[in-house]
């Protein structure tokens, strides 16, 4: 099982997805829905997003979930949780989740992946960010969710036109 909050899903996030696809027998990707964060998209919104990049691995499937996620992986059947590391900066906080989601569940083993060094410096906030701001964010996401950010989030005027 690969869970995140994908808000949005980035290219990223799709590497990771892709070798673990190959990795593992089957991947349930599990989009968290009570996120604390506010949300730019909503869940529906991601799941559609999501399936539009995801169709193409068969042994992938989406999911959402609310609560533990420990838990929603035993309903699963899921045994191993997927997470990627970018840097050293992701893994106290990785080191955290890991060790009380072993305490709350200790036959569920998560395994680390090391995002490809091409997408190492992307998050979801930075894109978002990014693109709020009026930068190029292609190439760092699928251009269905480019699509999704230009529709949801205004292009901000440009100097001169701010200038009057
Ligand atoms: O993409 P993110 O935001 O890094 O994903 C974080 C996620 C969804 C894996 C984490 O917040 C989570 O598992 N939330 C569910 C609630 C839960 O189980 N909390 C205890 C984790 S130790």
């Amino acid at each position: 099982m690969y869970p995140g909050s994908f808000d949005p899903i980035t290219n990223g996030h799709l590497d990771l997805i892709q070798r673990g696809s190959r990795m593992f027998d089957k991947l349930i990707v599990a989009i968290l829905r009570n996120d604390a964060k506010q949300a730019l998209f909503s869940i529906q919104e991601r799941t559609e997003m999501m399936r539009e990049v995801l169709h193409v691995y068969p042994n992938v499937e989406l999911d959402s979930f609310d609560g533990l996620l420990v838990d929603f992986a035993a309903a699963r059947e899921a045994t191993v949780l997927l997470r990627g590391i970018r840097a050293i900066s992701d893994y106290e906080y990785e080191l955290q989740m890991t060790l009380m989601n072993r305490r709350l569940r200790p036959e569920i083993e998560t395994v680390f992946m090391m995002a490809s060094e091409t997408y190492s410096f992307i998050s979801s906030r930075l894109v978002k960010e990014v693109f709020s701001l009026g930068g190029n964010v292609s190439g760092l996401v699928p251009a269905a969710v480019e699509a999704r950010l230009r529709a949801r989030l205004p292009k901000p005027k440009t100097l001169t036109q701010q200038g009057a």
